[in-house]
């Protein structure tokens, strides 16, 4: 069940200080996938959530360069619908539409290819860490000037005490699975 779940995937997440600038904690998620099972087990969660939880049928899945895309295509396909990529700037080709951001430990572009979805296709959006909110923030952003309407803003661990929440609650429905 989905409280046994959390328990093993808190227990697989390292704890590096001063990573990887002074002053931040960074909370490494590399480790859950030593355990395969538990990778397929959270990500059959995560879709089921997807389901049960979210009032409309998801049409794709996009997830966040690099992390994000551990995670999103494994949900898209068990959904049943498209991955879209989010990158980072001047990695995808063709014409693209993109957000700059400020993150907990720098400020960086995100791009989305601007055919990647169907006018008012309804996304569900993918990454492992909510921390300042930044990233996501600029993730909603490319996916609604790429024509798509968000229908859920999704990570797996929210770092709360940064209130990444706040900065996203007002546009779009919030979910994590873990809050540190
Ligand atoms: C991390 C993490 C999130 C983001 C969260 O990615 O995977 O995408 O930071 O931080 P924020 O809420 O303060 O914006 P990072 O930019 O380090 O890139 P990576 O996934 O390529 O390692
Ligand atoms: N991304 C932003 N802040 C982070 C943190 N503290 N640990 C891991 N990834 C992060």
């Amino acid at each position: 069940d989905l409280e046994k779940l959390k328990i093993e995937l808190a227990s697989s997440i390292r704890e590096f200080p001063d990573f990887p600038k002074k002053g931040i904690l960074f909370r490494d998620i590399m480790p859950i996938f030593q355990k395969p099972q538990l990778v397929t087990n959270l990500c059959v969660a995560i879709a089921a959530h997807a389901v049960a939880e979210i009032p409309v049928p998801v049409d794709a899945v996009a997830g966040l360069e690099a992390r994000g895309f551990l995670f999103g295509p494994q949900i898209a396909a068990i959904l049943n619908v498209p991955f879209i990529p989010i990158r980072k700037q001047g990695k995808l080709p063709g014409k693209t539409v993109r957000a700059t951001y400020v993150k907990e430990y720098g400020e960086d572009v995100v791009e989305v290819q601007s055919d990647a979805l169907k006018p008012g296709a309804k996304v569900m959006i993918v990454d492992d860490l909510l921390a300042t909110g930044g990233t996501m923030k600029a993730a909603i952003e490319v996916i609604q000037k790429a024509g798509g309407d968000v229908a859920e803003a999704f990570c797996i661990i929210e770092l709360a005490a940064l209130k990444g929440r706040d900065v996203l609650l007002d546009t779009v429905p919030v979910f994590t699975l873990l809050s540190f």
